[in-house]
Order: C-alpha cells, then sequence, then structure tokens
C-alpha cells in the first residue's frame, strides 16, 4: 500500500475504466457462453447476494449455484465455499464475496465522517486502499462501501457513514475511495470492488429518522444528491446499493424511474446494482408488494440486478422446487439475463475465473506496521478544535493534570460498522497520554508531569457522586482534560436520536470542573455532530475527536500535547439545537426574507398590521425568534494551533463566456496562504461561489473546491483552484438540466462571511 498526496488521487473529473470496459473480447464471450447455458433457476440465483450463518450453509448454498455471499470470516473456509462454487457445479462459476467493509477490515481508520473532517482525498484512498488489501487478501471480493449519502441531519445516526453535508465534498472523497478499492483493474492483487450506497436520497430521511420517507424535488435531486453518485460512476464503481426509503411515494427498490432511468440511463452506470438488506422484501411492510414474488418482479423491473438477502431464489431452500417467479415473461427474461450479465462482468473482471482461491499463509489477520502507519497519518487530519483560548496544546509547564470522563479509560474508538474482528485501540487515552507526556519531558529534560485519571464512568449514565469526585480532584490540578462520549453503539444504521446532546448526564462533569476554575479541555468522543450549547463556553478548549480507530488514543494525545498541530474542518454544522434542523451552511436558498439576527423574543415595539412591510429587515424575516440565527459551528470550522491568513486572492480573468465554459475553459483563483503562527500546519483552504442573480434561488454558499496543505511555520505556499462550467452551473427541472447563467458569482476562499469575495462575471 502506498501513500499517495492529495493532488495525485485520480478524482476530479478523472474517469476510471469501469469493470465492464476491463474485459477481454475473449472474456466477454465467455459470459455469453455462460448465459446460454443457464437455466432460468441458475440465473436467478445468480443474482442474489445471501446471508448464511454457518459455514455448512455457505457451502451447501455455493454447491447449489448461489451467486454470491458474505464472507465466512477467514481465508481458508472461503476458499473451500469457493471450492464449491467453482468445482461442485455444473457451471463453475465462482462466488462474489461481499463485506461491508467501511473504514478498515482489520486496521481500522476513522469513521467517514471523520475523514470528512480531513477534507483529503487521499485519506479516503489510504483508507479503501488499506482495506482491500487486508479484505482481499482474505477472500472478500466486495464491499458495500463507500456510502455517499449526503447528511444534513445529524439526528440521523448514519451520519458517521457518510462524508458530512456537501456534495462535493461527498463526491471527492467517494471516488477517491472506489479508486482505492477498486485500483485501476479489479483483477490487480489487493483488489475488490466498492459500492456507492445508498442510491438515493436515504439521507434525507424526514426527521433524521432512519428508513423513513423522502419527498424531493427533481432539483435537489440532481444539486445534491446525485453528484456523490455521478462522482462514483466515473470512477468506475461495479456496484450501487439502493436505499430502503421511498423516494416521492416509490420505494427506491421499486422505483424504475431512479434505478433504470436516473442511476443507468441519465448517469451511464454499467455495473449491478444490488439491493439493500432484505430492500426487496422489505417492499411488502411498505406496502406496494402483495408478496415476495411480486416483491421480487417489481424490482427486477425496477432495475435491480441483485437482490440482499437471498429470497429471490434459495437454491438449497428449493433445489428442485419451482422458481419464484416464472421465466416466462420476455422482458423479465432480458431483464435478468442483463442483471446475471452484470454480474458475472465482475467476477470476470475480479479475475476470479482464473484465480478464484487466497493463498491462506498470505491472509492479513492482524494490522501491519505499515497499515497502522497509514490508520494514524489518517487520523492525525481529522480531529476538528472546536474552541482554545491558549490551553491547548498542554503547555510544557502543566505539573498537575487531571484526565476524567468515560473516555478517559475506555478503548471505543472504532465507531459505527466494524466487525467484531477488528482491532481495538491497544491502549486507552490514559496510557496514550502517559507516554505523551513522558516522551515529551524526556526529549525537554524535564520531569514528567503528574497525571491523574479519573475514568470509568458509564456515558450513559454519570452520576451526581461522579461529578462530584471529579470536581474535587480538579480543584487540586493545574488543568483538567475531560474526555466526554457518544459511545459507538449510539452511531450509524438504526441510531437516530431525537435529543443530540451529550447522553447520560456527562455535561454535570463540566458544569462541576468548570466552576473549579480549574483550566479546562473537552475531547468529545462521538460519532455525529451534537448540541453543546449548554455546555460551550465553560472549557477553554473543545476538541472533536470523533471516533478515529484504532490508533485514536495515541492520536488524541499526540494533539494535546502539540506533537500533531489539530487541521481538521467540520464537514457537517454543529447545531444549536435539533429543532432547527437541517442547519446547513447552504442547503437553502435564500429566502425572499432573509434574517440578519435572531433570537428576540420580546414583542416588537410596532403594529405588526399597519407597519409590517416597513420592518421586514427587523421582524418579518426567515428565522427562530428563540434561537441565536445558524449554526454553532459553521460547516468548515476548525481551529488550529498556528494562524493562516490568505493574501493576494486573485482570478486568472475577471470574466469568462458560456461559449468558453461550455468548450471546457476554467478561471483560475488563486492565492497564497501564510502561517503567520509559531507552528507548522496544516490548513484546508475552502473555496465558495454565490451566483449572484439567477433564475433558480440560488444557494446561499457553495462550496466549489477545497485544498489541504501544509505549511512550515513563517512560510507561504500559493494555492490554485479551477473554477469550470461545473463549479459554476445549476440544474433546473425546466429539462435543461445543468446549466450555466450569465451574470455575477461571488468568490471566496475560507470561511469568513465578512471576507471581501471576488467577482467573476459570466457572460453570455
Ligand atoms: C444494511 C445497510 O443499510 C447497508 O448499508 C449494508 O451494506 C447492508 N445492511 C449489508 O450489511
Amino acid at each position: 500500500m502506498t501513500t499517495i498526496p492529495d493532488a495525485k488521487v485520480p478524482t476530479d473529473n478523472a474517469t476510471v475504466p469501469a469493470p465492464a470496459a476491463q474485459l477481454t473480447d475473449a472474456q466477454r464471450d465467455h459470459i455469453e457462453a455462460l448465459l446460454a447455458r443457464m437455466t432460468w433457476e441458475q440465473k436467478l440465483a445468480q443474482a442474489q447476494v445471501a446471508f448464511k450463518m454457518t459455514q455448512q450453509d455457505c457451502l451447501e448454498a455455493a454447491r447449489a449455484g448461489i451467486g454470491a455471499l458474505f464472507w465466512p470470516g477467514n481465508a481458508t473456509d472461503t476458499n473451500a465455499i469457493q471450492r464449491a462454487a467453482v468445482e461442485e457445479t455444473e457451471l463453475g462459476i465462482p462466488l462474489l464475496i461481499g463485506l461491508d467493509v467501511i473504514h478498515g477490515q482489520r486496521t481500522i481508520f476513522p469513521t467517514p465522517l471523520a475523514m470528512g473532517a480531513s477534507f483529503s482525498t487521499a485519506v479516503a484512498h489510504d483508507c479503501a486502499a488499506t482495506s482491500a488489501a487486508e479484505a482481499r487478501s482474505g477472500g472478500v471480493t466486495w464491499t458495500f462501501s463507500p456510502m455517499v449519502d449526503v447528511a444534513r441531519d445529524p439526528r440521523w445516526g448514519r451520519v458517521a457513514e457518510g462524508f458530512g453535508e456537501d456534495p462535493l465534498l461527498t463526491a471527492e472523497l467517494g471516488a477517491a475511495m472506489v479508486a482505492g478499492y477498486q485500483h485501476e483493474r479489479l483483477d490487480e492483487l489487493g483488489a475488490m470492488v466498492a459500492t456507492a450506497k445508498h442510491f438515493i436520497g436515504y439521507g434525507a430521511a424526514e426527521g433524521g429518522r432512519d428508513y423513513n420517507t423522502v419527498d424531493m424535488s427533481d432539483q435537489r435531486l440532481h444539486s445534491v444528491y446525485l453528484p456523490p453518485f455521478a462522482a462514483c460512476v466515473d470512477a468506475g464503481v461495479g456496484s450501487v446499493m439502493a436505499s430502503f426509503n421511498t423516494f416521492n411515494g416509490r420505494p427506491v427498490h421499486a422505483n424504475r424511474r431512479l434505478l433504470t432511468g436516473v442511476l443507468k440511463e441519465e448517469l451511464g452506470f454499467a455495473g449491478a446494482i444490488v439491493g439493500d438488506a432484505s430492500g426487496v422484501d422489505n417492499l411488502i411492510p411498505h406496502g406496494v408488494a402483495a408478496d415476495l414474488a411480486d416483491a421480487a418482479r417489481m424490482s427486477l423491473a425496477a432495475g435491480l440486478d441483485v437482490e440482499m438477502g437471498g429470497h429471490l431464489h434459495d437454491p438449497v431452500a428449493r433445489p428442485d422446487s419451482p422458481a419464484l417467479l416464472d421465466g416466462d415473461d420476455p422482458a423479465l427474461v432480458a431483464r435478468v439475463d442483463d442483471a446475471v450479465r452484470r454480474v458475472l462482468t465482475l467476477k470476470m473482471a475480479l479475475g476470479l475465473f482464473e484465480h478464484p482461491y487466497v493463498d491462506p499463509d498470505a491472509e492479513i489477520t492482524t494490522p501491519t506496521a505499515e497499515h497502522l502507519a497509514a490508520a494514524r497519518n489518517a487520523a492525525e487530519k481529522c480531529p476538528v478544535l472546536l474552541t482554545n483560548d491558549g490551553t491547548l496544546p498542554i503547555a510544557p509547564t502543566t505539573r498537575r493534570i487531571l484526565l476524567a470522563g468515560p473516555a478517559a479509560t475506555h478503548t471505543d474508538h472504532l465507531g459505527a460498522w466494524v466487525q467484531h474482528f477488528a482491532a481495538p485501540p491497544v491502549h486507552c487515552l490514559a496510557d496514550a497520554l502517559t507516554t505523551a507526556l513522558g516522551e515529551r519531558a524526556a526529549a525537554a529534560g524535564t520531569p514528567a508531569p503528574e497525571l491523574t485519571v479519573l475514568g470509568g464512568q458509564d456515558p450513559l449514565d454519570v452520576t451526581e457522586a461522579e461529578a462530584a469526585a471529579v470536581a474535587a480532584a480538579a480543584a487540586d490540578a493545574d488543568l483538567v482534560i475531560l474526555a466526554l462520549d457518544e459511545p459507538s453503539q449510539l452511531t450509524g444504521e438504526a441510531t437516530s436520536r431525537a435529543d443530540l446532546h451529550l447522553p447520560g448526564n456527562q455535561a454535570a462533569l463540566v458544569h462541576a470542573v468548570a466552576a473549579t476554575g480549574t483550566p479546562l479541555a473537552v475531547v468529545l468522543v462521538a460519532g455525529r455532530p451534537l448540541v453543546v450549547e449548554e455546555w460551550i463556553e465553560e472549557p477553554s478548549a473543545v476538541l472533536v475527536a470523533w471516533h478515529l480507530g484504532t490508533t485514536a488514543p495515541e492520536v488524541i494525545a499526540d494533539i494535546l500535547t502539540g506533537a500533531v498541530n489539530p487541521s481538521g474542518r467540520l464537514p457537517m454544522a454543529f447545531p444549536r439545537h435539533s429543532g432547527q434542523l437541517p442547519a446547513t451552511y447552504d442547503a437553502h436558498e435564500n429566502t425572499g426574507r432573509p434574517a440578519t439576527r435572531g433570537g428576540e423574543m420580546t414583542k416588537p415595539a410596532f403594529d405588526m398590521g399597519l407597519d409590517g412591510p416597513a420592518n421586514l429587515q427587523e421582524f418579518f424575516t426567515s428565522k427562530y425568534r428563540d434561537l441565536e440565527l445558524g449554526p454553532r459551528f459553521r460547516f468548515g470550522h476548525g481551529l488550529s494551533y498556528t494562524s493562516f491568513t490568505y493574501r493576494d486572492a486573485a482570478l486568472s480573468r475577471a470574466t469568462i463566456t458560456l461559449a468558453e465554459l461550455d468548450a471546457g475553459a476554467a478561471v483560475e483563483v488563486t492565492a497564497t496562504v501564510s502561517n503567520t503562527g509559531a507552528r507548522d500546519g496544516e490548513d484546508v483552504v475552502l473555496l465558495f461561489t454565490h451566483d449572484l442573480l439567477a433564475s433558480l434561488a440560488p444557494a446561499v454558499r457553495r462550496l466549489a473546491g477545497f485544498q489541504r496543505i501544509a505549511v512550515p511555520t513563517g512560510g507561504s505556499q500559493e494555492v490554485t483552484f479551477r473554477l469550470d462550467r461545473s463549479r459554476l452551473a445549476l440544474w433546473d427541472d425546466d429539462g435543461q438540466g445543468w446549466r450555466v447563467e450569465p451574470g455575477d458569482f461571488e468568490i471566496r476562499l475560507g470561511t469568513d462571511p465578512d471576507a471581501v469575495p471576488l467577482l467573476l462575471t459570466v457572460t453570455a
């Protein structure tokens, strides 16, 4: 596995050959020859991936011709079921072996949301490449990752599995993961098929409640939710997973317009669409299918290629019995042929017909030093420093440190979606911090500070007595570090939360320590943006550590001591209150009545009826009267131990014509980033556009580019962004699709809303 710098990741507009384009003519002929020999039942059996609980079940299913199975747990068992498929069936078709390898197999990287905070395609790529090397060594050939659902409501627990609220960030990191999993060719050593999921709109579940209804305009679908899938398709992704939700009333698993019309025809996806777990039989409780046969027929007709769950045709349960579906409808037969062709294409591209087995002696079962280094390098870029008055990093002169809170002594840092065999951190934060402080003191030739640890509290139930004990110890300390916790089990699938406060009265710990007057730094180990309003003003510093994976404790300790300078930026806003969701930076078009301030509960001093229109700016604006405007911490927010300034921002040209944009021309935005602080650091430079006048209400801000750069103290670096048609176009449902409209665009670098923008004029 090689670590590659951001700029080299082939994501932005780069096209990697899709699996179908990797086949030779002989391989294509082989597929057609197989199809010609297959019975209807054999075809249906290929078009599904089944969960089998025991090795015996897997063997039987393989012998009966099933197309794909979930990974049985190791290389030897995988070879055995692969052998059953290849050597004990009439057709000898190897199996696809699927698994949710989401942010690591053995070596666990930060959760995808945390990787979003890195704003680094290299981090996403390295995570995928490492995962693929480990998983494929054990025989896994198909991962159900990346999740590229744009997610704007942190009540939805699955925000941990995606890259946050922005379409461009999600698209770039998702495509980088596809490249990392699939390599240039799927038959390369350590490559596996990636799955972009969940198609589509799943992140927009109403109320942030998992599996819930989605109702969405075409304009929002194309502007926000589709671009990440389009980017993955361009990156050659081999499969796409359908989502559980309904979309404008019709479940996606039975939605021909979306699966065939949008995904296969509009985006040109030539791989296999896999259903989500039992997503086909879920059409029955959805109330659109009368029974399983009905559900299967609807899904296949809609464009689904692989049913997940093994309900379509269980070759073990019904080896000789009639298939669930009749094979007498020519349209259905053609559709199933197409589905099986797509499945066989993936198997062929993976090289499974030539090399179905893996070498059990080469199976990677524990993290290698190289993989741990890659995971640690990634994790260092993800934590976000929300606030800091200079308390962090811990000053070398600090003598007595108290480390307390639930995350001080546990190792629950892996986050959502890891398997039981994933490698947990070797140490807890208390151990890692002891080591880091000791090493720092030894290097300086000074005595190590005294570290007192008061961990072990239940994150779901911190008692007043525990808070009092921490406060008593805090009174004797020079600095308190509180490691607070949203446990992994509260994040991920089926973990929607209505209340986004820290669970279990952990705020009591903050209040109790703050009352002692001892400086306090909070480390927030969490899977999603939380509501921190009730305590955020009390600590001197707050670091969001997310779930950073196997190397989390060491990375957090390094940031606390200053060995690593924090450089993550929020990929998703921290709201003030769950009642204001979505609190996305650009989710909304400007209203006709944009607010300049909120949070006023007093009765206005005018007559509503008579004076109203004259008071537009003051009162009749879009806001909550019981809440300040905007989220608590915006998308892109994140501090550093150093400071960066931007100067000489300029456009390569102030005007460009539509014809030039259509011909592929672009405007370059350049600026010089200087590190004006006392430490080396990495900055994430964000580029935003704002279309000032358009035929559709334009987004308030739209991310048009991001770059992570390392700048040594006192140094400067020039950054260049390319603004092409794709960054300036809007999507209209008037039949024209994406188009650029003439007019002025404000171009801003960085998140400061008061920074003076550059002006770009697009002319007709
Ligand atoms: C359900 C989840 O929605 C999906 O993301 C996952 O890949 C499948 N289960 C398979 O485990």
